[in-house]
Formats: C-alpha cells, sequence, structure tokens
C-alpha cells in the first residue's frame, strides 16, 4: 500500500511539476524518511493533494447543472448602447465556467484508473483543475477594470488549452490497448471534445464583444455566406495537398451559392478543413498513377428554412466496405499503411509532419477528423453522415439546424 502510495506521489510530482513545490515536498519526504510514522505522511499527503485538487469545491460545481445558452440569446443580449451586455455576458461566465470545467474534472477522475495515470492524459486532467482553480478564485465582476482582468484570465485559459486535442489524441493512442470497451474512450473524448469546443465558444464570443466587427456580434455572424467559409477551406485544404501531392483535385461549388443567414463559423472552421482534407486525400490516393489528372470534388450547399445542408462529394473510390463501420471510431486512420506505399514516401513525404508543421489545426494522422466533426455536428444539433459508393467514391452529408429557423435551435 505504502509503496503504491509512493509510486503515485513521485508520478504526479513528476507529471505536475511546475505546478508548485508543495508536491515535491512531500514526494522528497518519502524518500528521505523511510521508516518515519507513515500515518503522519499520509496525512500530510492527503492534505497537500486534497488542496491541489480542490476537492470539496470540485464536487459542489460539478453536482450544479451546466446552463446553455441558444445563439439567439446570445444574438439579442449581444449589443447594448451602454456596454452592460459585457458585465452581463462576464456574470454569466464567472458562474457557468467553473461549473462546466468541474464536471469536465470529474470525467477525467471516472476514467479507468490505468488510463487515467497516463502521463499526457494526467497533464490534461491537471490542466482543467488549474483552470477550475483560477476561475473559482477570480473575485465578483463589478466594473469594466475588473471585467478586463477577467479577459486577461480567458485569453490565457484558451492558449493554455489550444493543444489538448492533440494531447488526448496522443494520450488516449497510447494506453489505449488497456481498455476493452471501446465506448468508455468515444463517450469520453465525445463529451470532453465537445463540452471544450461549448466552452471556447463562450469564452470567444465574449472576448469578441468586445470588438466592433462589421456583421459580427460576438462569434454569430449575421450573414454567413456558406460558399465563402468554402471557399477559404478549399484553398487551405487544396495548399497542403499540392505539398504532400504534388497536385490537387479542383473542387466546384453548386447549389445555393448566393444564400446568407446568421450562424456560427467556428464550428465550420472545424469541420470542413477536416472533411476537405479527407476528400482530397482519397482522390489522390486513388489516383497515384495520374496525379496531375484527377476528378473533381463537388461542394453542394442545400439551404432551407429548417437547416442548412453541405455534401461533399468525391471520387476517390469510396470508404471500402471493410473498413465502413470503423471510420467514425477515435483513432481509426488509414494513413499510415498509405504513407508506407513507396509512390507515396518518395514523392510526397510523410504527411503528418509536414502537416503538423504547418498552421492547419490540432488534429492530423490522428484518425480523429472524422469523429471529432461527427461530435461537434451533433452537439450542435446537426449531423455528419458518410455514404459511400464503393469503386467510385464518398458523399458526406454535413447537417446543421439555422440559429433563427422552424423549430428549436440548439444550444451552446
Ligand atoms: N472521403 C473519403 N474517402 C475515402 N476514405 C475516407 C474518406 N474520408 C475518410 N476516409 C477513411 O476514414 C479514415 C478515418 O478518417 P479521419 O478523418 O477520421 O482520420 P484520418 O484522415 O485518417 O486522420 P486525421 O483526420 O486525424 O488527420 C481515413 O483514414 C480514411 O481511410
Ligand atoms: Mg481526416
Amino acid at each position: 500500500m505504502a509503496s503504491r502510495m509512493l509510486s503515485l506521489v513521485n508520478l504526479r510530482t513528476v507529471v505536475f511539476s511546475g505546478s508548485g513545490s508543495r508536491q515535491v515536498t512531500v514526494a522528497t519526504r518519502f524518500r528521505s524518511t523511510s521508516v518515519t510514522d507513515h500515518t503522519e505522511l499520509a496525512r500530510e499527503r492527503s492534505k497537500t493533494v486534497t488542496s491541489f485538487y480542490n476537492q470539496s469545491a470540485i464536487d459542489i460545481a460539478s453536482s450544479k447543472p451546466s446552463v446553455r445558452l441558444t445563439p439567439t440569446t446570445m444574438l439579442y443580449s449581444g449589443k447594448s448602447p451602454d456596454g452592460s451586455h459585457i458585465l452581463k455576458s462576464a456574470h454569466y461566465l464567472h458562474k457557468e465556467l467553473p461549473v462546466r470545467i468541474a464536471h469536465r474534472i470529474k470525467s477525467f477522475r471516472g476514467l479507468p484508473f490505468i488510463i487515467g495515470c497516463n502521463p499526457t492524459i494526467l497533464q490534461v486532467h491537471e490542466l482543467y483543475i488549474r483552470a477550475f482553480q483560477k476561475l473559482s478564485d477570480f473575485p465578483p465582476i463589478k466594473d469594466r477594470e475588473v471585467e478586463e482582468k477577467y479577459c486577461k484570465l480567458l485569453r490565457q485559459l484558451l492558449d493554455d488549452h489550444k493543444d489538448v486535442v492533440t494531447q488526448l489524441a496522443e494520450g488516449f493512442r497510447e494506453c489505449r490497448k488497456h481498455v476493452q470497451e471501446e465506448s468508455v474512450l468515444s463517450q469520453f473524448l465525445d463529451k470532453t471534445l465537445t463540452s471544450r469546443l461549448g466552452i471556447r465558444m463562450l469564452a470567444t464570443h465574449h472576448l469578441a464583444l468586445h470588438e466592433d466587427k462589421p456583421d459580427f456580434v460576438g462569434i454569430i455572424c449575421t450573414r454567413l455566406s456558406p460558399k465563402k467559409i468554402i471557399e477559404k477551406w478549399v484553398d487551405f485544404a487544396r495548399r497542403l495537398c499540392e505539398h504532400k501531392y504534388g497536385n490537387a483535385p479542383r473542387v466546384r461549388i453548386n447549389g445555393h451559392v448566393a444564400a446568407r443567414f446568421p450562424f456560427i463559423p467556428m464550428p465550420l472552421d472545424y469541420i470542413l478543413p477536416e472533411l476537405l482534407k479527407n476528400a482530397m486525400r482519397a482522390t489522390m490516393e486513388s489516383h497515384l498513377d495520374t496525379p496531375y489528372n484527377v476528378p473533381d470534388i463537388l461542394v453542394t450547399i442545400a439551404n432551407n428554412d429548417v437547416d442548412i445542408i453541405i455534401r461533399i462529394s468525391d471520387r476517390g473510390g469510396g470508404v471500402p466496405h471493410s473498413i465502413l463501420e470503423k471510420v467514425m471510431d477515435y483513432h481509426f486512420t488509414t494513413a499510415e499503411s498509405s504513407s508506407q506505399d513507396p509512390r507515396m514516401t518518395s514523392m510526397f513525404g510523410n504527411m503528418v509532419d509536414m502537416v503538423n508543421s504547418g498552421q492547419s489545426g490540432p488534429m492530423h494522422g490522428f484518425g480523429f477528423g472524422l469523429p471529432t466533426s461527427r461530435a461537434y455536428a451533433e452537439y450542435l444539433g446537426g449531423s455528419l453522415t458518410i455514404q459511400s459508393l464503393q469503386g467510385i467514391g464518398t458523399d458526406v452529408y454535413l447537417r446543421f439546424r439555422h440559429i433563427e429557423g422552424k423549430g428549436e435551435s440548439f444550444r451552446i
């Protein structure tokens, strides 16, 4: 028992180094007092670790329900002549963020022991604990001066947490072999990633309320053009693709190309590059012998009073029957096998390195693109489905409900 405790403390000391000297003291004392009173040490350790983990405050916060906002509420409470909307928004976040973060900490604690001990997963767990401490210790936001400090804290936390998706992808890849039930991990990841998206959307919205950008209220674009945002990500994905394959498929956009409506670009900014990269990769890899003569990708926009649908059709040979069930699983990827194709490595180098060195976002070659995109879409009341025409190509359907459409909108 003592040796198990010792190893756990040491593990936490290594992982949490830099988070204060208290843990280090505990571990050092364990090492140097092998025959001293273990009861006293255990008490000291539990006091120290409990204060670091902020156990009771987290328990109280995690028992409270989260209050999710509709984008319509955010839109209509997002402007006032006297600026009072900014303080109101800060009050909401001041109450809401610790609750949401406490829920996440609780789910880290619920992970199987062997997973929870993985150093990378522990690092993320600790990031959440630190965020909880900082946010719940923040004084009441009475005036604009304090609110400015709160914005600084939000910016810092957004930055501290920017690599969490990659860290979770790496951490779980290292230890997923220890878990029998796949659903434990996928449920944890779905929940953690979508909650993270929600928190980032709320925090970014608050910061953006300070800006005066035409056509924007916070993060909500009042006349978003799906065609424009698709074009932006087509350019991005084509550049990556050209870098890797020497060429990239052309992308044609049809359907409701003139549509404009209020919407939040952020989820589209995450999902569209993932879907376009997949379509381009499939197209190029199914035409390795004719890389300068590849079929176009077709993106169709359908807009109606309930929802907006974006269909991405490629002629990349489709998703084979044998893997169709798995492509939505976290960590399922065929990226490694294809980069072992001698024609690919000689011509295009290593995709993962190239993508990671670019400005391409946090998750590449992990098999995270589709499951994360689907989780984001479903979190926002939409869906992501795949139709594979094996031997021909793939159609991916991305659906989102309108912010101001018929029926209930989603909540953030
Ligand atoms: N349009 C498509 N055509 C054919 N196969 C596809 C297509 N989109 C996805 N796949 C298959 O599904 C797998 C999983 O896709 P996903 O986007 O989740 O991960 P990835 O692209 O391999 O890695 P990452 O997206 O994390 O960089 C891919 O490796 C590929 O085999
Ligand atoms: Mg992908």
